[in-house]
Protein backbone atom coordinates (compact mmCIF):
# COMPACT_ATOMS: atom_id res chain seq x y z
CA UNK A 1 0.00 0.00 0.00
CA UNK A 2 1.34 3.37 -0.75
CA UNK A 3 1.26 6.40 2.14
CA UNK A 4 1.25 9.41 0.97
CA UNK A 5 2.22 10.75 4.37
CA UNK A 6 5.96 9.49 3.13
CA UNK A 7 6.09 11.74 0.29
CA UNK A 8 5.41 15.35 2.44
CA UNK A 9 8.14 13.58 5.02
CA UNK A 10 10.68 13.32 1.87
CA UNK A 11 10.03 16.91 0.84
CA UNK A 12 10.00 18.24 4.81
CA UNK A 13 13.71 15.70 5.61
CA UNK A 14 15.49 17.80 2.41
CA UNK A 15 14.18 21.43 3.54
CA UNK A 16 15.06 20.15 7.28
CA UNK A 17 18.05 18.77 7.06
CA UNK A 18 20.63 21.25 5.67
CA UNK A 19 22.89 22.79 8.33
CA UNK A 20 22.45 25.98 7.07
CA UNK A 21 18.84 27.06 5.58
CA UNK A 22 20.46 30.06 4.22
CA UNK A 23 16.50 31.98 4.16
CA UNK A 24 14.40 30.39 6.51
CA UNK A 25 11.51 32.69 4.93
CA UNK A 26 12.31 30.77 1.68
CA UNK A 27 11.30 27.56 3.19
CA UNK A 28 8.40 28.78 4.84
CA UNK A 29 6.96 30.15 1.48
CA UNK A 30 8.42 26.69 -0.35
CA UNK A 31 6.45 24.72 2.30
CA UNK A 32 3.28 26.64 2.90
CA UNK A 33 2.94 25.50 -0.17
CA UNK A 34 4.21 22.20 -0.66
CA UNK A 35 1.79 21.68 2.67
CA UNK A 36 -1.66 22.95 1.69
CA UNK A 37 -3.10 20.34 0.48
CA UNK A 38 -3.14 18.73 -3.28
CA UNK A 39 -4.26 15.51 -4.90
CA UNK A 40 -1.04 14.62 -5.07
CA UNK A 41 -1.64 12.62 -8.61
CA UNK A 42 1.31 12.16 -10.34
CA UNK A 43 3.27 10.57 -7.24
CA UNK A 44 -0.01 8.24 -6.78
CA UNK A 45 0.45 7.52 -10.32
CA UNK A 46 4.07 6.41 -9.59
CA UNK A 47 3.78 4.46 -6.86
CA UNK A 48 0.90 2.77 -7.90
CA UNK A 49 2.74 2.27 -11.13
CA UNK A 50 5.98 0.58 -9.39
CA UNK A 51 3.40 -1.32 -7.10
CA UNK A 52 1.12 -2.39 -10.35
CA UNK A 53 4.72 -3.85 -11.35
CA UNK A 54 5.21 -5.92 -8.88
CA UNK A 55 7.72 -3.53 -7.19
CA UNK A 56 8.37 -3.43 -2.72
CA UNK A 57 8.35 0.56 -2.38
CA UNK A 58 11.72 2.14 -1.11
CA UNK A 59 12.79 5.38 0.18
CA UNK A 60 14.18 6.52 -3.38
CA UNK A 61 11.20 6.11 -4.71
CA UNK A 62 9.42 7.77 -2.56
CA UNK A 63 12.09 10.51 -3.14
CA UNK A 64 11.42 10.49 -7.22
CA UNK A 65 7.62 10.58 -5.98
CA UNK A 66 8.06 13.65 -4.22
CA UNK A 67 10.89 15.18 -6.77
CA UNK A 68 7.71 15.40 -8.80
CA UNK A 69 5.55 16.81 -6.50
CA UNK A 70 8.07 19.53 -5.82
CA UNK A 71 7.51 20.92 -9.74
CA UNK A 72 4.14 20.28 -9.77
CA UNK A 73 3.83 22.36 -6.78
CA UNK A 74 6.51 24.80 -8.26
CA UNK A 75 4.67 24.95 -11.54
CA UNK A 76 1.32 26.16 -9.48
CA UNK A 77 2.93 28.57 -7.96
CA UNK A 78 4.12 30.53 -10.93
CA UNK A 79 1.08 29.58 -13.22
CA UNK A 80 -1.17 31.36 -10.28
CA UNK A 81 1.56 34.54 -10.14
CA UNK A 82 -0.26 38.17 -12.15
CA UNK A 83 2.13 38.41 -14.71
CA UNK A 84 0.58 34.42 -15.25
CA UNK A 85 -2.69 33.38 -14.56
CA UNK A 86 -2.89 35.94 -11.35
CA UNK A 87 -4.99 33.70 -8.88
CA UNK A 88 -5.30 34.71 -5.51
CA UNK A 89 -6.49 31.14 -4.22
CA UNK A 90 -5.01 27.89 -4.66
CA UNK A 91 -5.36 24.56 -2.75
CA UNK A 92 -8.09 26.31 -0.91
CA UNK A 93 -5.75 29.08 0.19
CA UNK A 94 -4.02 32.43 -0.39
CA UNK A 95 -1.72 31.88 -3.35
CA UNK A 96 1.56 31.85 -2.31
CA UNK A 97 2.23 35.50 -4.02
CA UNK A 98 -0.25 36.59 -1.51
CA UNK A 99 0.37 35.21 1.35
CA UNK A 100 4.24 36.35 0.58
CA UNK A 101 4.88 38.72 -1.89
CA UNK A 102 5.58 37.82 -5.83
CA UNK A 103 9.39 37.82 -5.14
CA UNK A 104 9.31 35.37 -2.90
CA UNK A 105 6.86 33.48 -4.84
CA UNK A 106 8.89 33.58 -7.91
CA UNK A 107 12.24 32.53 -5.83
CA UNK A 108 9.44 29.72 -4.09
CA UNK A 109 9.06 28.22 -7.73
CA UNK A 110 12.49 28.55 -8.65
CA UNK A 111 13.73 26.38 -5.56
CA UNK A 112 11.31 23.90 -5.89
CA UNK A 113 12.24 23.28 -9.51
CA UNK A 114 15.88 22.93 -9.28
CA UNK A 115 15.96 21.34 -5.30
CA UNK A 116 13.81 18.33 -6.73
CA UNK A 117 16.86 17.85 -9.44
CA UNK A 118 18.97 17.39 -5.67
CA UNK A 119 16.84 15.16 -4.10
CA UNK A 120 16.49 12.41 -6.72
CA UNK A 121 20.48 12.62 -7.39
CA UNK A 122 20.36 12.11 -3.57
CA UNK A 123 18.30 9.03 -3.69
CA UNK A 124 20.94 5.75 -3.83
CA UNK A 125 19.30 4.81 -7.27
CA UNK A 126 22.42 3.34 -9.11
CA UNK A 127 24.23 5.91 -11.72
CA UNK A 128 22.99 5.68 -14.68
CA UNK A 129 19.42 5.03 -13.63
CA UNK A 130 19.67 8.51 -11.93
CA UNK A 131 20.93 10.32 -14.70
CA UNK A 132 18.25 8.91 -17.07
CA UNK A 133 15.55 9.97 -14.48
CA UNK A 134 16.81 13.21 -14.37
CA UNK A 135 17.16 13.96 -17.65
CA UNK A 136 13.57 12.80 -18.22
CA UNK A 137 12.37 14.56 -15.62
CA UNK A 138 14.22 17.50 -16.77
CA UNK A 139 13.08 17.07 -20.15
CA UNK A 140 9.21 16.75 -19.31
CA UNK A 141 9.35 20.41 -16.82
CA UNK A 142 11.58 22.70 -18.60
CA UNK A 143 11.49 24.37 -22.55
CA UNK A 144 10.22 20.86 -24.42
CA UNK A 145 7.60 20.21 -21.68
CA UNK A 146 5.50 22.06 -18.78
CA UNK A 147 7.23 25.38 -19.18
CA UNK A 148 7.28 25.31 -22.87
CA UNK A 149 3.56 24.37 -22.78
CA UNK A 150 3.09 27.25 -20.12
CA UNK A 151 4.50 29.42 -22.90
CA UNK A 152 2.07 28.56 -25.45
CA UNK A 153 -0.88 28.89 -22.95
CA UNK A 154 0.39 32.34 -22.30
CA UNK A 155 0.22 33.02 -26.11
CA UNK A 156 -3.16 31.29 -27.24
CA UNK A 157 -4.65 33.57 -24.28
CA UNK A 158 -7.75 36.03 -26.80
CA UNK A 159 -6.99 34.09 -30.15
CA UNK A 160 -8.87 30.99 -31.39
CA UNK A 161 -6.76 27.93 -31.98
CA UNK A 162 -6.80 24.93 -34.01
CA UNK A 163 -7.54 21.69 -32.41
CA UNK A 164 -3.98 20.43 -33.29
CA UNK A 165 -2.87 23.90 -31.42
CA UNK A 166 -5.18 23.45 -28.08
CA UNK A 167 -3.81 19.77 -27.92
CA UNK A 168 -0.13 20.51 -28.31
CA UNK A 169 -0.53 23.36 -25.35
CA UNK A 170 -2.41 20.50 -23.06
CA UNK A 171 0.09 17.89 -24.25
CA UNK A 172 3.08 19.85 -23.14
CA UNK A 173 1.56 21.79 -20.27
CA UNK A 174 -0.04 19.22 -18.35
CA UNK A 175 0.40 15.94 -20.45
CA UNK A 176 4.94 15.89 -19.74
CA UNK A 177 4.43 15.68 -15.75
CA UNK A 178 1.62 13.31 -16.30
CA UNK A 179 3.38 10.60 -18.19
CA UNK A 180 7.00 10.99 -16.67
CA UNK A 181 5.37 9.05 -13.66
CA UNK A 182 4.17 6.31 -16.50
CA UNK A 183 7.68 6.42 -18.22
CA UNK A 184 9.99 6.15 -15.09
CA UNK A 185 8.00 3.53 -13.63
CA UNK A 186 8.09 1.35 -16.77
CA UNK A 187 11.95 2.09 -16.76
CA UNK A 188 12.06 1.37 -12.68
CA UNK A 189 10.64 -1.86 -13.25
CA UNK A 190 12.54 -3.08 -16.45
CA UNK A 191 9.97 -3.01 -18.77
CA UNK A 192 11.12 -3.53 -22.71
CA UNK A 193 11.31 -0.08 -24.45
CA UNK A 194 8.04 -1.28 -26.24
CA UNK A 195 6.31 -1.64 -23.25
CA UNK A 196 7.65 1.51 -21.96
CA UNK A 197 6.62 3.50 -25.00
CA UNK A 198 2.99 2.09 -24.07
CA UNK A 199 2.69 2.97 -20.64
CA UNK A 200 4.20 6.31 -21.77
CA UNK A 201 1.39 7.10 -24.12
CA UNK A 202 -0.85 6.05 -21.34
CA UNK A 203 0.33 8.59 -19.11
CA UNK A 204 -0.42 11.36 -22.13
CA UNK A 205 -3.66 10.21 -22.90
CA UNK A 206 -4.71 10.37 -18.71
CA UNK A 207 -2.46 14.06 -19.09
CA UNK A 208 -5.35 15.35 -21.73
CA UNK A 209 -7.67 13.84 -20.03
CA UNK A 210 -6.68 15.94 -16.77
CA UNK A 211 -6.41 18.89 -18.35
CA UNK A 212 -9.57 18.63 -20.19
CA UNK A 213 -11.04 18.14 -16.66
CA UNK A 214 -9.43 20.52 -14.82
CA UNK A 215 -10.98 22.99 -17.70
CA UNK A 216 -14.63 21.43 -17.70
CA UNK A 217 -14.30 22.19 -13.84
CA UNK A 218 -13.60 25.64 -13.98
CA UNK A 219 -16.38 25.99 -15.41
CA UNK A 220 -18.87 23.90 -13.44
CA UNK A 221 -17.15 23.19 -9.75
CA UNK A 222 -17.74 25.85 -6.89
CA UNK A 223 -14.74 27.28 -5.14
CA UNK A 224 -14.95 25.15 -1.95
CA UNK A 225 -14.89 21.85 -4.03
CA UNK A 226 -11.92 23.33 -6.21
CA UNK A 227 -9.72 25.37 -3.80
CA UNK A 228 -9.24 27.90 -6.26
CA UNK A 229 -11.61 30.56 -7.89
CA UNK A 230 -13.63 29.20 -10.54
CA UNK A 231 -14.63 30.78 -14.19
CA UNK A 232 -11.12 32.30 -14.41
CA UNK A 233 -10.62 30.56 -18.57
CA UNK A 234 -13.26 32.55 -19.56
CA UNK A 235 -12.37 35.62 -17.85
CA UNK A 236 -9.08 35.62 -19.39
CA UNK A 237 -10.11 34.00 -22.21
CA UNK A 238 -8.20 31.13 -22.40
CA UNK A 239 -7.97 28.44 -25.23
CA UNK A 240 -9.64 25.20 -23.96
CA UNK A 241 -11.33 22.46 -25.17
CA UNK A 242 -14.89 23.63 -23.49
CA UNK A 243 -14.31 26.40 -25.53
CA UNK A 244 -13.54 25.54 -28.55
CA UNK A 245 -15.42 22.83 -28.42
CA UNK A 246 -18.05 22.92 -26.37
CA UNK A 247 -18.85 20.93 -22.74
CA UNK A 248 -20.79 17.79 -24.38
CA UNK A 249 -17.53 16.91 -26.73
CA UNK A 250 -14.99 18.38 -24.07
CA UNK A 251 -16.93 15.35 -21.75
CA UNK A 252 -16.78 12.79 -24.46
CA UNK A 253 -13.10 13.61 -25.15
CA UNK A 254 -12.14 13.28 -21.39
CA UNK A 255 -13.54 10.00 -21.04
CA UNK A 256 -12.65 8.70 -24.22
CA UNK A 257 -9.17 9.21 -23.45
CA UNK A 258 -9.82 7.69 -20.04
CA UNK A 259 -11.44 4.52 -22.24
CA UNK A 260 -8.10 4.43 -24.39
CA UNK A 261 -5.46 4.73 -21.68
CA UNK A 262 -7.01 1.91 -19.76
CA UNK A 263 -7.41 -0.05 -23.15
CA UNK A 264 -3.18 0.02 -22.89
CA UNK A 265 -3.12 -0.95 -19.47
CA UNK A 266 -5.25 -3.80 -20.34
CA UNK A 267 -2.67 -4.39 -23.47
CA UNK A 268 0.26 -4.42 -20.70
CA UNK A 269 -1.35 -6.70 -18.19
CA UNK A 270 -1.50 -9.31 -20.56
CA UNK A 271 1.67 -9.04 -22.05
CA UNK A 272 3.73 -8.48 -18.46
CA UNK A 273 3.04 -9.03 -14.90
CA UNK A 274 1.60 -5.80 -14.52
CA UNK A 275 -1.66 -5.58 -12.03
CA UNK A 276 -3.63 -3.00 -13.31
CA UNK A 277 -6.88 -2.79 -10.52
CA UNK A 278 -5.05 0.06 -8.33
CA UNK A 279 -4.38 2.14 -11.80
CA UNK A 280 -7.88 1.18 -13.11
CA UNK A 281 -9.72 2.74 -9.80
CA UNK A 282 -7.27 5.90 -10.03
CA UNK A 283 -7.93 6.59 -13.46
CA UNK A 284 -12.36 5.82 -12.77
CA UNK A 285 -11.95 8.52 -10.29
CA UNK A 286 -11.09 11.27 -13.10
CA UNK A 287 -14.00 10.92 -15.12
CA UNK A 288 -16.83 13.40 -15.34
CA UNK A 289 -20.42 13.32 -16.45
CA UNK A 290 -22.50 16.18 -17.87
C1 LIG B 1 -3.62 21.64 -11.38
O1 LIG B 1 -3.11 20.38 -11.07
C2 LIG B 1 -2.97 22.13 -12.63
C3 LIG B 1 -3.25 21.29 -13.79
C4 LIG B 1 -2.32 20.70 -14.45
C5 LIG B 1 -4.61 21.09 -14.25
P1 LIG B 1 -3.78 19.49 -9.94
O2 LIG B 1 -5.26 19.47 -10.14
O3 LIG B 1 -3.10 18.17 -9.91
O4 LIG B 1 -3.46 20.34 -8.63
P2 LIG B 1 -3.27 19.89 -7.13
O5 LIG B 1 -1.88 19.37 -7.01
O6 LIG B 1 -4.29 18.84 -6.79
O7 LIG B 1 -3.45 21.14 -6.33
C1 LIG C 1 -1.83 24.86 -15.36
O1 LIG C 1 -3.03 24.85 -16.03
C2 LIG C 1 -0.91 23.86 -15.80
C3 LIG C 1 0.41 24.03 -15.14
C4 LIG C 1 1.48 23.68 -15.77
C5 LIG C 1 0.55 24.58 -13.80
P1 LIG C 1 -4.12 25.81 -15.39
O2 LIG C 1 -3.65 27.21 -15.36
O3 LIG C 1 -5.43 25.51 -16.01
O4 LIG C 1 -4.15 25.24 -13.87
P2 LIG C 1 -5.06 25.85 -12.73
O5 LIG C 1 -6.48 25.80 -13.23
O6 LIG C 1 -4.58 27.24 -12.46
O7 LIG C 1 -4.83 24.89 -11.59
MG1 LIG D 1 -2.32 28.40 -16.41
MG1 LIG E 1 -3.92 28.65 -13.74
MG1 LIG F 1 -7.26 25.39 -15.01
Amino acid sequence: MINIELINEAIHRYYHNSASPVSPQLIESILYSVDSGGKRLRPRLFLELLEGFGLELTQAHYDLAAALEMIHTGSLIHDDLPAMDNDDYRRGRLTNHKQFDEATAILAGDSLFLDAFALIAQAGFQAELTVQLVALLSKASGTFGMVGGQMLDMQGEERHLSLAELAQIHRNKTGQLLSYPFTAASILARQPLEIQSQMTQAGYLIGQAFQVRDDLLDLTASFSELGKTPKKDVQAAKATYPSLLGMEASYRILNQDLDQALAIFHTVAEETQFEMTKMTHLVEGLRLHG
